[in-house]
């Protein structure tokens, strides 16, 4: 991405961090890149005065801005939460988690699903997820991570309301409760009719 904002010329700038500088993997590219000046480096366990600093480097959200965000788990919950908290409009938040776990809640019980094309009816039992359900009534949705994570599961919902799972959808997105990642999401409702 930034080879390309640097190519197109835009405004940017990158903050990478790591915990120690012999294990930023790409400091010598990135330092001798075009935009290296653009480059800022953060290690966890260098000075006080080069670490990251969530709250000022978030504090002044501003319309066309826009934060792009990928790594560890924790790292990038405290990167959104501070970005929310500061006002981040929810539509100028980008991310990508390499990997997650899917919480487990009360509602893991068994419900329906009903495909809007056919009016069909499928259990999804207690231990299984929506897309085996599906997959075992022979009706195929495409996956990939299987996390919640990447989104290539994507189904919209027509009624019912959804237990979002999984990071791909923004809270606001997962507030409309049109749709939901059924690779790990489940029901709060008994039934839920999807777009299928
Ligand atoms: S398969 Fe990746 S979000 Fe469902």
């Amino acid at each position: 991405m930034a080879e390309r904002l640097a190519m197109t010329g835009a405004d940017f700038s990158m903050h990478y961090c790591t915990r120690t500088v012999d294990r930023a993997a790409f400091l010598q590219r990135f330092n001798a890149s075009r935009y290296a000046p653009r480059v800022q480096f953060h290690f966890y366990d260098g000075a006080a005065d080069q670490k990251l600093n969530l709250a000022a480097m978030l504090a002044d959200p501003q319309a066309g801005v826009h934060l792009y965000v990928c790594g560890l788990k924790g790292f990038m919950d405290a990167v959104l939460k501070t970005a929310r908290e500061k006002g981040w409009p929810g539509g100028q938040l980008h991310y990508e988690f390499f990997g997650a776990e899917v919480a487990k809640s009360d509602s893991d019980a068994g419900f329906e699903i009903q495909l809007a094309s056919s009016g069909r009816v499928i259990a999804v039992a207690r231990d299984q997820t929506v897309t085996q359900a599906l997959s075992t009534a022979g009706v195929k949705v495409p996956t990939s991570c299987e996390q919640g994570v990447c989104g290539t599961c994507l189904t919209r919902v027509l009624s019912g309301v959804p237990d979002h799972k999984g990071m791909y959808l923004t809270p606001e997105k997962q507030a409309a409760n049109d749709q939901f990642t059924p690779c790990c999401s489940r029901a709060k409702t008994a039934r839920l009719v999807l777009d299928l």
